[in-house]
């Protein structure tokens, strides 16, 4: 069929027009819609927080995960900045944590034991010998609580998760709170509380693997890192920290400068090799200070920028090592080295560390530690 030239005019404007239309109904605020239940029939919800300027942030309550992060390039446009699904199926299948909140224990536990006040504990193993971000069934893979609290500084959403005493194996009903709210400078901000009825310990972080040209892009090799990291933990053959604390100066981890994810990342560094590429905790050399840069992540192409702030002492800078083309989300096919990670922390391993800054809670204690993602353009 042959288009005539007004028709042609015509599809173009609604073209134009459809979106334009979309966003002057979607306003800043906050918005909450249906996306699917669990196979064992829990409603899952999906939550859009959008500020004045257009950012939009997708939450679900399935693992307190973070869906999707679109932000503007410098040419205003806009592109989904994480890995992710537009399906509740896509997370509910095998997938290495993606967006997700961690706990209770982020990163590894030696052998999956600890010693708690004299006592031994065992994780589930799901990581060859050691238990990852806390066991068989983190809480990534649970079913929150969430309510809108949105205030005059901006949409948020408020999750809530009780975990029982000795849910994978760990000790204490632990009460979880992890509170997402974005404001009108871009900065997406992260809340989490805690309060524990035993000793426990305790290691929360959130899993977005950014990729800033956006999310399906080949690789971030090309992306720019700043990381405010003197020292970092190296690790074992199966990534434990063999409990130094080693200055980065001379090696490839050293990322103080500005410097590209690519240029040094298939040297032949043994840590490197032990971790096939970046997957490391850098020792923040400003520990707890909320005020001070403790990561920045440039993407020349769009000009993005994200710069990172918290008040927890470490940051897992992770290159997507362990992505491998075999699944497809928002944005296309996640390629080996196609995404990055900034998971503020603790150290790992600290239950089996006494010289890395402790991670016990105990009853009558209040856990708050805050993480703050700025998006911007150069
Ligand atoms: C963390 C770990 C990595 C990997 C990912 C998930 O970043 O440090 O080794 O397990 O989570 O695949």
């Amino acid at each position: 069929m042959k288009l005539s030239f007004a028709h042609s005019l015509s599809m173009i404007a609604l073209a134009v027009c459809v979106p334009l239309a979309w966003s002057a109904q979607s306003g800043p605020g906050l918005k909450k819609e249906d996306f699917g239940k669990t196979s064992d029939g829990k409603q899952i919800f999906r939550f859009t927080l959008k500020n004045p300027s257009g950012m939009e942030v997708k939450i679900i309550n399935y693992g307190a995960r973070i869906t999707s992060i679109k932000v503007m390039d410098r040419k205003r446009k806009f592109d989904d900045v994480v890995l992710g699904f537009d399906k509740l199926a896509g997370y509910l299948a095998e997938n290495p944590y993606f967006g997700a909140a961690i706990g209770r224990y982020g990163n590894r536990i030696a052998h999956g034991t600890f010693t708690l006040d004299g006592k031994e504990y065992h994780i589930p193993l799901n990581d060859g010998p050691n238990a990852l971000h806390g066991g068989t069934t983190g809480f990534d893979r649970r079913v929150w609580d969430a309510k809108d609290v949105s205030s005059a500084g901006g949409p948020a959403v408020e999750l809530h998760y009780l975990s029982p005493d000795g849910e994978m194996g760990f000790p204490g009903n632990l009460n979880v709170t992890i509170r997402y709210s974005l404001g009108d400078k871009n900065d997406l901000r992260i809340d989490y509380t805690a309060t524990t009825d035993k000793d426990t310990v305790l290691n929360l972080t959130n899993h977005s693997y950014f990729n800033l040209a956006g999310a399906g892009s080949e690789t971030v090799l090309t992306h720019r890192v700043m990381l405010a990291a003197d020292k970092f933990t190296p690790v074992d053959s199966t990534l434990i920290p063999t409990g130094k604390i080693q200055s980065v100066a001379g090696t490839p981890l050293d990322f103080r400068k500005p410097t590209r994810v690519g240029a040094r990342i298939d040297s032949k560094d043994e840590q490197l090799k032990l971790g096939k590429g970046y997957d490391h905790n850098f020792v923040l050399s400003r520990s707890g200070d909320l005020m001070v840069l403790a990561a920045k992540v440039e993407e020349p192409s769009s000009g993005r920028v994200i710069e990172c702030f918290t008040t927890e002492p470490a940051i897992q800078f992770y290159t997507g090592n362990f992505l491998d083309g075999t699944l497809h989300g928002n944005g296309g096919v996640y390629r080996h080295r196609s995404a990055l990670t900034l998971e503020t922390q603790h150290y790992p391993d600290s239950p089996n560390h006494s010289n890395f800054p402790t991670t016990v809670l105990h009853p009558g204690e209040d856990f708050h530690s805050t993480t703050i993602f700025r998006f911007s353009t150069e």
